[in-house]
C-alpha cells in the first residue's frame, strides 16, 4: 500500500491493514480454477480472512520469519495475492510473477493506480504476456480509522488491483469496482 507520510508516522514494515471491501471487490475477478491462495504479507490477516471466504488460504509474513523476497514456492499455491510493503512493491510484483510463472498460477497486488505508468516497470505491465486486468477503486481507501470523536482524514491517493494470469491469453482488461 501506499499513503501520503506527511500527517503519519510510518508503520513498522509498511503494516497497514486492509479494509475487507477492498479485497471482496477482487474476488470475482480472479480466475475460478483457483483454490490454493498464498498470502505472502498476511499482517493481521485483514485480506486474508477475506480471500479465506473462497479459496485454501496459506498465510505468511516476515514479522513470522518468512521474508517472501527470500521464499520460493509454497506448498500447492496456484496463486499469489497480497497488498505488498510500498518500499518493496516491486520486487514482491517480480518475486511472485518468476514463482507463479512456474505452475501458470495468478498473482494480484493491490497498488497505487499509477504503479504501471513508471517506464522501469514495462517489463511487469506493458511487456508482460501474463498481466491480464487493472481493476480501478473508483472509491478511496481509509486505511486509518479515525480516534472515537475525531474526524478522520481524507485518504490521499487512489489504488487499483493489478491481476496477472500465466494462463491468459490476449491483452489486457481494464474494470472499475466501487
Ligand atoms: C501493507 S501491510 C499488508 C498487510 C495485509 N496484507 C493487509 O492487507 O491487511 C504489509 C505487510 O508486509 C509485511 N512485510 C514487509 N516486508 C516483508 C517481506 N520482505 N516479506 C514478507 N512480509 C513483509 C509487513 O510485516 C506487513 O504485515
Amino acid at each position: 500500500m501506499s499513503q501520503r507520510e506527511s500527517g503519519y508516522a510510518r508503520k513498522d514494515h509498511d503494516l497497514y491493514e486492509t479494509p475487507t471491501w477492498v479485497t471482496e471487490v477482487v474476488l470475482p475477478h480472479l480466475p475460478e480454477r483457483l483454490s490454493t491462495v498464498w498470502e505472502p504479507a498476511l499482517g493481521t490477516n485483514m485480506m486474508g480472512a477475506v480471500l479465506a471466504s473462497k479459496f485454501h488460504v496459506i498465510g505468511t509474513d516476515i514479522t513470522t520469519g518468512h521474508d517472501f523476497l527470500r521464499l520460493g514456492l509454497m506448498d500447492n499455491a496456484d496463486a499469489i495475492i497480497t497488498n505488498p510493503p510500498y518500499t518493496l512493491a516491486t520486487e514482491f510484483c517480480e518475486h511472485a510473477l518468476r514463482l507463479m510463472e512456474l505452475v501458470g498460477g495468478v498473482v494480484a497486488m493491490l497498488l497505487r493506480t499509477d504503479f504501471d505508468h513508471a517506464k522501469g516497470r514495462a517489463h511487469l505491465f506493458r511487456d508482460c504476456p501474463a498481466f491480464s486486468k487493472k481493476l480501478v477503486l473508483t472509491k478511496r481507501i481509509m486505511w486509518f480509522q479515525p480516534a472515537p470523536g475525531e474526524k478522520g482524514k481524507s485518504p490521499s491517493f487512489n489504488h487499483a488491483w493489478f491481476i496477472w494470469d500465466w494462463k491468459h491469453d490476449g491483452a489486457p482488461t481494464i474494470a472499475w469496482g466501487p
